[in-house]
């Protein structure tokens, strides 16, 4: 299948690129990215991108497809459709699965269900500890070899130093990251909501800043002794990025992610016990949000994750305190993060960076045409109106997460296509694709 995407505003920040031109995709591959092109004799189909910007397929570092086990949740099947429509061609999956996956054979049984249901792609990631127990490292070499593209307990922290030093010289030798869920369990125990105002207000139990900081400061000595890979999971404070810019300008070998939520919402959206916002990390106040975005900036924080952590209505319902942490992201990820470049708040291309080539960069060289619209490449591309008006329906979500602290909100900008090794996986319905046999 040929495609000739028309008269958009092409943005690759990984090459410098963005200019308004067309991009030609022959047999599933890029073949011309530039200015106007004349097209192929008969056999492609051409869609006309006029006013919307053309960019490489989003990758996201972390989400949560919660197969095998908790499939009422979300399958890969259907986190793999809804990634497709909030524009991402790649996603990494997350370990926190029943049984979780801390060997060969889980990891192999996500890699076939991918192969069968998925409609993109999903690198799958490993435990650092066996079932997530945080007692014994699992078989960081078996998990290699299996093709896990990093090592994570994530939904917990490592909480024994020894392990976590470990697992960080295992990957000084295999070079794949270390993705840390930084939480002190001791200082966030039956913690609901952030400390402070908010908590106070709802006599909530809280989870302190510092229990975020303390394991960062933590991991960031330990990276640091051993040379391994460290990569911050959901940053969400201001003291975390100050450490994260410390140990940058001391060399340690560190990277971080940041959530969609974490950079646009605040605390105040669990005034009223919505427990559609209770996440963890938890939502923080406007001084971390400030942070965040000048930690982005300023290249402190490398790629922007949407933690995507479906859940069922019957897990969120209730007892607040009792409500699973998780927001269901990845299809209002694009829509949200633009009220950033709406209000002047970050570069569109700088945002386009955080999605493609900053999270690509992380996977290491084996992953190095991802993000990218290079020649040659596997043509994965996201097509979006930086401008479209639309309002948040969690009940037309494709994740069986409709998990949303943003229901009903007003977003502007929506992905209209994505394309996937050059196959539409998802459209819009106002997208016609004109064919030319
Ligand atoms: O809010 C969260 N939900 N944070 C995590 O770290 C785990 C995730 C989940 O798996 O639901």
């Amino acid at each position: 299948m040929n495609i000739l995407i028309k008269n958009g505003r092409i943005i690759d920040p990984g090459r410098g690129f963005d200019r308004v031109g067309d991009l030609l995709i022959t047999d599933g591959k890029t073949s011309w990215v530039g200015g106007e092109i004349a097209p192929p004799q008969s056999g492609y189909d051409i869609i006309n991108a006029w006013g919307m910007v053309i960019c490489p397929g989003f990758v996201d570092l972390h989400c949560h497809l919660r197969q095998p086990g908790f499939e009422h949740k979300e399958t890969i099947a259907t986190g793999t459709k809804a990634a497709a429509r909030g524009g991402f061609t790649t996603v990494c999956c997350m370990p926190n699965t029943d049984p979780p996956l801390d060997n060969k054979s889980t990891v192999d049984y996500v890699r076939a269900v991918v192969e069968s249901e998925g409609v993109i792609r999903v690198l799958p990631i490993g435990c650092v500890t066996k079932g997530r127990k945080g007692q014994e490292l699992a078989d960081f070499a078996e998990l290699a070899a299996a093709g896990v593209v990093a090592f994570s307990d994530d939904g917990a922290p490592v909480s024994n130093a020894r392990l976590m030093r470990q697992a960080l010289a295992h990957s000084k030798e295999s070079g794949l990251p270390v993705i840390d869920h930084c939480e002190d369990l001791a200082l966030t125990e039956g913690g609901q909501v952030n400390e402070g105002e908010v908590s106070t207000k709802l006599g909530l139990h809280d989870m302190p800043a510092v229990a975020e900081e303390v394991m960062v400061a933590r991991d960031l000595v330990l990276a640091r002794a051993t040379g391994g890979h460290l990569h911050i999971a959901h940053v969400s404070t201001a003291g975390a990025v100050g450490l994260i810019r410390l140990a940058r300008r001391n060399d340690v070998p560190v990277t971080a992610e940041v959530t969609p939520h974490h950079l646009t919402l605040t605390e105040s959206k669990v005034l009223g016990y919505d427990a559609n916002a209770k996440v963890n990390p938890p939502l923080r106040t406007k001084e971390d949000t400030q942070a965040l975005l000048r930690g982005l900036k300023e290249n402190m924080i490398d790629a922007i994750a949407t933690d995507h952590a479906p859940h069922s209505e019957a897990d969120k319902t209730g007892d607040f305190r009792k409500a699973a942490f998780g927001i269901s992201g990845l299809e209002t990820a694009l829509g949200s993060l633009l009220s950033l470049v709406h209000s002047g708040q970050v570069e569109l291309t700088t945002l386009i960076a955080k999605l493609t080539s900053g999270p690509a960069k992380i996977l290491g060289d084996k992953y190095s045409k991802l993000g990218s619209l290079a020649i040659g490449a596997p043509a994965d591309v996201t097509i979006f109106d930086p401008n479209l008006n639309w309002v948040v329906d969690p009940r037309s979500f494709v994740s069986k997460g409709k998990n949303t602290p943003l229901a009903g909100a007003l977003l502007k900008g929506k992905v209209m296509a994505t394309l996937y090794q050059g196959k539409i996986v998802y459209r819009d319905d106002s997208v016609r694709v004109k064919k030319e046999t």
